[in-house]
């Protein structure tokens, strides 16, 4: 079972040695950021990233993000336009996820990017980025779930799932903004949003003063994130639900007050930000409280709201397509 050490307070030098020694030596890190944890590991090292791969029965088709110190560590690996290196110094670190052409001869394990000729970085808050900036590499890091199941937005919730897996979890306490980051593509000739994520399409079209194109419903996956049902709790979401039907559990946001055996609320006072902070939480509750189904309550498609609807649309498909 995984040691699990707080990255704050007094402990907080005796975890990072902890980590940067797994590190070091080729082992996987569960690492909490402000979105989601991740299981990380050195991402020049190809041995130590197959396992990532093993531990999250993962289709090996999908291309992890480099997770960098600083945007001048993040140029080495990809080749930075100047509206790149824009939104990295606008938003970084912070929870936005850029693909952009890679850089050949670098030292990431093909393995990472999969063999696309792009490759995901982004820069990640918290305690996480002194430990790649003392181990002088980037980190190779995927959400911290099984494949096709629910992101952890906890220490415990990575201990559920693959505890048992890896030596070492570090416990940055609850994710502050608890979904994944926004990918944005920059490799062609229109800025391209990948997945919807912690920061909102609009802000990025702001700063980059021109629009973001949507990727396309169901056409071909350029981000295997956008996997149909890959976000799954175990009950059957039933979305933009007014009443209850039947043994449904029921899930709030605002002013809807649906109220069944197991009730939750994203935000009571209709709070985007703490909805998508509560989203992932929300969903292992009812698996933990074993609810198969789930009356959802219309959550607005504005800001974060875009990114919240569209796990939950995953969470709610059809599960033949899970992987
Ligand atoms: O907030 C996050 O982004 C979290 C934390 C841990 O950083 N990470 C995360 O990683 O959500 P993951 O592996 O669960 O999702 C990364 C997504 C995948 O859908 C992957 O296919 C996509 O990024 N991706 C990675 N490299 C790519 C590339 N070169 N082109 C397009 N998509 C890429
Ligand atoms: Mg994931």
């Amino acid at each position: 079972m995984a040691r699990i050490m707080a990255l704050s307070g007094i402990q907080e030098a005796a975890s990072r040695d902890a980590a940067l020694s797994v590190l070091r030596g080729g082992g996987l890190v569960a690492i909490p950021t402000e979105t989601v944890y991740g299981l990380a590991a050195d991402a020049t090292n190809g041995v130590a990233v197959a396992q990532i791969y093993a531990v999250k029965g993962r289709p090996d088709f999908n291309p992890l993000i480099i997770h960098c110190s600083s945007l001048a560590m993040a140029e080495h690996y990809a080749v930075f336009s100047d509206a790149a290196r824009g939104l990295g110094e606008a938003y970084w670190p912070g929870p936005l996820t850029l693909v952009l052409p890679f850089r050949e001869g670098c030292s990431i394990a093909p393995l990472v990017t999969a063999g696309l000729p792009t490759v995901a970085l982004r820069v990640p808050k918290g305690g996480v980025r002194a430990i790649i900036e003392a181990l002088d590499r980037p980190l190779a890091a995927p959400s911290a779930n099984l494949s096709g199941r629910l992101s952890p937005t906890t220490a415990d919730h990575v201990a559920g799932q693959i505890g048992d897996l890896i030596p070492l979890i570090l416990d940055g306490g609850a994710c502050a903004i608890g979904l994944e980051s926004t990918i944005l593509s920059l490799a062609g000739e229109k800025p391209v949003l990948l997945r919807p994520g912690g920061i909102a399409v609009d802000v990025l079209e702001a700063t980059l003063a021109r629009p973001v194109v949507r990727a396309a419903a169901g056409a071909a996956i350029e981000a295997p994130g956008m996997m149909a049902s890959h976000y799954a709790p175990k009950g059957m979401l039933r979305l933009d639900a007014l009443r209850l039907e039947g043994e449904d559990g029921a899930l709030n946001f605002g002013g809807s007050s649906l109220i069944a055996p197991v009730s939750l609320s994203l935000s009571e006072r209709g709070d985007l930000h703490e909805a998508a902070a509560n989203l992932f939480a929300a969903l292992a509750e009812f698996d933990r409280q074993d609810v198969r189904r789930i009356a959802v309550a219309p959550i607005p498609l504005t800001g974060l709201g875009e990114a919240i609807n569209d796990r939950l649309q995953r969470a709610a498909a059809p599960r033949e397509t899970a992987c």
